[in-house]
């Protein structure tokens, strides 16, 4: 998605600009630009393609200013050109706008502007944003600013600079788009995301719906286009965070995915660390959920997107195993339109890394609108999940900059583990030694990701021939299941190869039609109570003759005589093999992008944080 960044102080803005345009890439684009101004002097220069690009077209002889902002594009309206690039200029060339988000009445605004004499450049909505802040300008930006947006219908977060007030910027938010304002000593930032702000301070402020702040050196004074057109000072809810900067680095790691991959070990000892207690009972003070709200919770409905919904799908299977409520779990972009049945007593459970999917965000939406408790797990405090939720568990696996999710999802299934822990606390069931040895094993489990990722000669190897093939095949049971569908993700995201997931029962009722000698399928067995099961699936896709490729517990002997080849993870409660499995399955995609070649952390089309519908 797109990415924007903005700052106003006394250092020249340029290079402090791209690197933070540097440091937002990994959010997906196509196109970047920048503007900069100085004593008048205003420059705008954007390019088609990466940052690097943009960097080889700036004139450095006329970059200068002291104040400015850039723009990654990650193409909506109209296709990845030079000319749809951001900034967009207003007719007299002032006033320069940077947007993330989509203006849904672009269409009627655009041709009201047109008839007014407005000459528009490009194909983008954006367009109509700047022109909108022409007409209102007469002689104080932020006003002009709130008096435009008072005319737009969407979800957006801009940054605009006007040439003739070039000590501030003045940027603003509408719905769900994040926007941060990084506070420093004489100078300030503006970014769509924390990371690009830690080199330069560690104090930001998450700027809220509706919100619009204009941006001095020495100042941030925010007030609301939707109320008083008088600005109003709102009181500053500034947080400190306490990421180091280098996390926003590779560390080494030739791609950011790698480095995040082999993070996790840290990230489940950072989720678990001071939430799971040693008597196997939880202390999580951030859920905000009372013993009987849980002991009447009569239904939970999981939502989410992409790689998150494959950890509400392991959520589905564990609580209506052990809690015996039943669950529901919907993708974000169709549980907001298909007018769900949210009864009394029931939970609407979001999962996010970002805390900013619009989908994900619109059904806490309709959750809250029909008065369910609204539940967050989610990767980033002071995101809109997070403020939307009644209760949250944060994961805590710090910012996760390659597009393909892992170490945020391995902390998503913790986040499921811990919840369930503290709901079964009071509830009554009937796993209660399960689920005892299911506590005791967690504390012991990073040190079985380490373990794994320790040795990945097999899972090259087989990666290395997978690369070589048209497709690939995922398949498992039960708790495999969700792992499957998120190894058939993570391959395909990165690699390109046409990859399918499947329940492994399932294969048979039209997709076995696909199997073809030499195709390889990936068997994920690591669930006992349904593992001869998962062997019966195994002969029908040996019977086709594919590629056998087992994943399985060290140990597991069945496998050796039957797959062509085998993966392991170290064993350990079977309710936990989702991690360990989900890990190793990374590892594939990873080693077979690479064997591609493949541009890993920014796979082409994707973006890492959809912040439009
Ligand atoms: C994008 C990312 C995925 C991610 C999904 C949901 O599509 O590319 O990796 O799983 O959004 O994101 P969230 O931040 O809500 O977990």
């Amino acid at each position: 998605m797109c990415g924007i960044v903005g700052y106003v102080g006394d250092e020249e803005a340029l290079p402090i600009l791209l690197q933070k345009l540097n440091l937002l890439t990994y959010r997906g684009y196509d196109s970047a630009g920048i503007a900069v101004s100085h004593n008048g002097n205003f420059y705008v220069e954007k390019a088609q393609g990466k940052v690097g690009q943009l960097e080889q077209l700036i004139d450095y002889s006329i970059a200068s200013g002291v104040v400015g902002l850039g723009h990654t594009r990650w193409a909506t309206h109209g296709e990845p050109s030079r000319l749809n690039a951001h900034p967009h200029l207003d007719c007299s060339g002032r006033i320069a706008l940077v947007h993330n988000g989509i203006v849904e009445n672009f269409l009627s605004l655009r041709t009201q502007l047109e008839a007014e004499g407005h000459t528009f450049r490009s194909e983008t909505d954006t367009e109509v944003l700047v022109h909108l802040v022409e007409k209102y300008y007469d002689g104080n930006v932020t006003k002009a600013v709130q008096l435009a947006l008072q005319q737009v219908e969407g979800a957006l977060a801009i940054v605009v600079l006007h040439k003739d007030e070039e000590d501030r910027l003045v940027a603003a938010k509408m719905d769900t788009p994040p926007l941060i304002i990084g506070l420093g000593r004489g100078e300030n930032h503006v970014a769509s995301d924390i990371p690009a702000l830690l080199h330069y301070t560690n104090k930001v402020y998450v700027m809220e719906d509706g919100e619009v702040a204009t941006i001095t050196k020495n100042d941030v004074l925010i007030t609301n286009f939707r109320e008083a057109v008088q600005p109003r000072i709102y009181e500053r809810r500034v947080m400190v965070i306490d990421w180091p900067p280098e996390v926003a680095q590779k560390g080494g790691y030739p791609h950011y995915m790698l480095k995040e991959i082999h993070e996790q070990p840290d990230t489940i000892e950072d989720t678990l660390r001071g939430r799971l207690l040693e008597d196997g009972h939880t202390d999580i003070p951030d859920l905000h959920v009372l013993p009987e709200e849980i002991r009447a919770v009569q239904r939970m409905t999981f939502v989410a997107c992409g790689t998150a919904y494959h950890a509400c799908l392991v959520a589905k299977h564990l609580f209506e195993t052990v809690l015996r409520i039943p669950v529901q779990v919907d993708v974000g972009s169709e549980f907001r339109y298909r007018q769900p049945i949210i009864g009394p007593d029931e939970w609407v459970v979001a999962i996010s890394q970002s805390g900013e999917t619009a989908d994900t965000i619109a059904s806490m939406r309709e959750g809250r609108e029909q008065h369910a408790k609204v539940l967050a797990i989610t990767n980033v405090v002071g995101s809109s999940v997070a403020r939307l939720a009644d209760g949250v568990i944060f994961t805590r696996a710090g910012p996760e900059i390659a597009v393909a999710s892992t170490k945020a999802f391995v902390g998503q299934l913790i986040g499921v583990y811990l919840l369930l822990l503290h709901m079964a606390q009071f509830r009554p069931h009937a796993h209660a030694d399960e689920l005892q040895a299911m506590a005791g094993e967690l504390p012991r489990l990073a040190g079985l990701v380490q373990r794994l990722l320790e040795d990945q000669a097999g899972v090259q190897d087989i990666a290395g021939r997978i690369a070589q093939q048209p497709a690939c095949f995922f398949i498992g049971r039960n708790l495999d299941e969700p792992i499957a569908l998120e190894g058939s993700l993570k391959l395909k995201e990165i690699s390109y190869i046409q990859s399918q997931g499947y329940a492994a029962g399932e294969l048979k009722h039209g997709t076995l039609a696909l199997l073809e000698e030499g195709i390889p399928v990936i068997c994920l067995a690591t669930q006992p109570n349904v593992y001869d099961k998962m062997l019966s699936n195994v002969q029908e896709v040996m019977a086709r003759r594919a590629w056998t490729i087992g994943l399985v517990p060290e140990g597991d002997t069945g496998s050796q005589h039957l797959m062509d080849d085998v993966l392991t993870v170290p064993r350990t409660h079977p309710w936990l093999s989702p991690v360990l499995a989900a890990v190793q399955v990374q590892l594939l995609a990873y080693h077979c992008a690479n064997a591609l070649e493949r541009d890993i952390d920014q796979p082409r089309n994707l973006a890492k944080s959809v912040t439009v519908e």
